[in-house]
């Protein structure tokens, strides 16, 4: 293999590569970027992948969630607060369900950069470059918003720092007490129509959580500052390389270039040619990785792929994301599990049931539906319990607003039109994503009790 060097992946070929028709704007704008202060540090990012090694040997369970497009006009204290109240509380639910601790870890802070199938989009005669994200382009159908333009890199890069900056703030503070995940919700309860049930069931896992917080307390046991501390990472599709290149440093004693952009980049079901250029840049950083897998992949290449991302097989390294779809996953995962343990790799499997489940209406609205979703997570755990492994996480698009752009779970096909708000894939709103966790939960505990 060559010599991995911050640049080598510039001689590779680059899917989904982004046309920058004024390049020394572009070096300019990367040049401020590399002299700019990192987002994450080393340090987060070596203790998450201690966690994932975790997780890989099935003491912790992951789970990443956020919009699919990440937008600069989303970036408002609200917005960011509900986003994490409702990963705080589905990793809540996660934890009571699974009696083993939660990886939070957000699609946001720097997810702003979208593949596409074309690069240019036609509508009424005329065409215009496609919306790739809010780190290159704008999505409103005009000349000016679709403009590429370099200079959007520091923009995302600034909307990423003080998105990341409120999150931690919330997260250090007392917000996100696990004495008190009652307050996580205050104004959920009000704003939207949850359905008594579930509310009387979060109630509930509320309680014995503040209930066995206070008894550990009482027993003294281990550090419960460790303990009762919520911890939360970021993460973002690997996309745009000339960002995330920029962001690649060394750190003080430390081996190796961390990608110091966010805590768990993934490289792209569209970007993970063996040969391409993700793949050359993923390989020679220190962060975990995640890899996303849709159904055509050929396991044998993924296993390439594996082995080029984490040659020495180092623990927590790789999560593996397949989105297969709920009617494809019984066809596809099987064997892509033998391929892997019998290459010997160390991995983490993690599903993302919402890309191999989105459908299209007569209407030509984008959707996915809460059954479909919820049918390949079940499906992917059954899956891999037969084979002798074990799914370690879950991947959802999801928003903590109340919008209308998944059906299932109160929304009906024709409530679709009513807060239809997403700037590219549909999101589960807060309520499904809620009622997924229960689910998701309610599983976990079942298989348990079969154990026993
Ligand atoms: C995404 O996660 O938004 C996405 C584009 O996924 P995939 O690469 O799996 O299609
Ligand atoms: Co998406």
């Amino acid at each position: 293999m060559n010599k991995w060097s911050l640049n080598s992946w510039e001689s590779r070929p680059q899917a989904q590569a982004i046309d920058y028709p004024d390049s020394e704007a572009l070096t300019g704008v990367v040049s401020r970027l590399r002299t700019l202060p990192p987002l994450v540090t080393s340090w987060e990012i070596e203790r998450l992948k201690q966690q994932i090694a975790d997780a890989q040997r099935g003491n912790r369970f992951l789970l990443q969630g956020g919009d699919c497009a990440e937008t600069l006009d989303d970036c408002v204290p609200t917005i960011i607060a509900n986003k994490l109240k409702i990963l705080l509380q589905m990793s809540l639910v996660l934890i009571q369900g699974g009696k083993r601790p939660v990886i939070r870890v957000g699609r946001l802070a720097g997810q702003y950069a979208k593949p596409r199938s074309k690069p240019v989009e036609e509508r009424d005669g005329q065409t215009l470059p496609n919306y790739f994200g809010d780190l290159v382009n704008q999505a409103e159908f005009a000349p000016n918003a679709r403009r590429i333009d370099p200079h959007r890199l520091l923009d995302a890069y600034s909307h990423a720092a003080m998105t990341l900056n409120f999150i931690r703030s919330l997260s250090g503070g007392g917000f996100a007490d696990l004495h008190h995940p009652e307050y996580w919700d205050l104004s959920f309860l009000s704003r939207v129509e949850l359905p008594l049930e579930l509310r009387a069931q979060y109630s509930e896992y509320t309680r014995q959580l503040s209930e066995a917080l206070r008894f550990m307390e009482a027993l003294g046991e281990g550090s419960l500052d460790e303990l009762t501390r919520i911890e939360f990472f970021t993460s973002h599709e690997g996309l745009n390389l000339h960002y995330e290149a920029a962001q690649t440093r060394r750190v003080p004693r430390r081996e190796g270039y961390y990608d110091l952009t966010t805590h768990m980049p993934w490289i792209g079901e569209r970007t993970r040619a063996l040969d391409g250029a993700h793949i050359e840049f993923f390989r020679g950083i220190r962060n975990a990785v995640g890899l996303k897998i849709g159904p055509t992949a050929d396991p044998d290449e993924i296993v390439e792929v594996a082995r080029a991302l984490n040659p020495q097989d180092e623990p927590g390294k790789l999560v593996l994301i397949t989105r297969l779809g709920a009617e494809t996953v019984h066809q596809v995962l099987p064997n892509l599990i033998d391929k892997v343990r019998r290459a010997g790799r160390t991995v983490l499997w993690i599903c993302d049931p919402m890309h191999g489940n989105t459908k299209k209406l007569k209407s030509g609205v984008k959707t996915r539906d809460f059954e479909d979703i919820l049918l390949e997570i079940e499906r992917s755990f059954d899956l891999h319990e037969g084979c002798g492994s074990h799914l370690g996480g879950v991947h959802f698009e999801l928003t903590g607003e109340d919008v209308t752009e998944c059906t299932g779970g109160g929304v009906r096909e024709v409530d679709l039109d009513s807060n239809y708000a997403t700037a590219c894939d549909p999101r589960l709103n807060y309520r499904q994503a809620l009622e997924m966790a229960f689910a998701i939960a309610r599983r976990m505990q079942a298989r348990r009790r079969r154990r026993r």
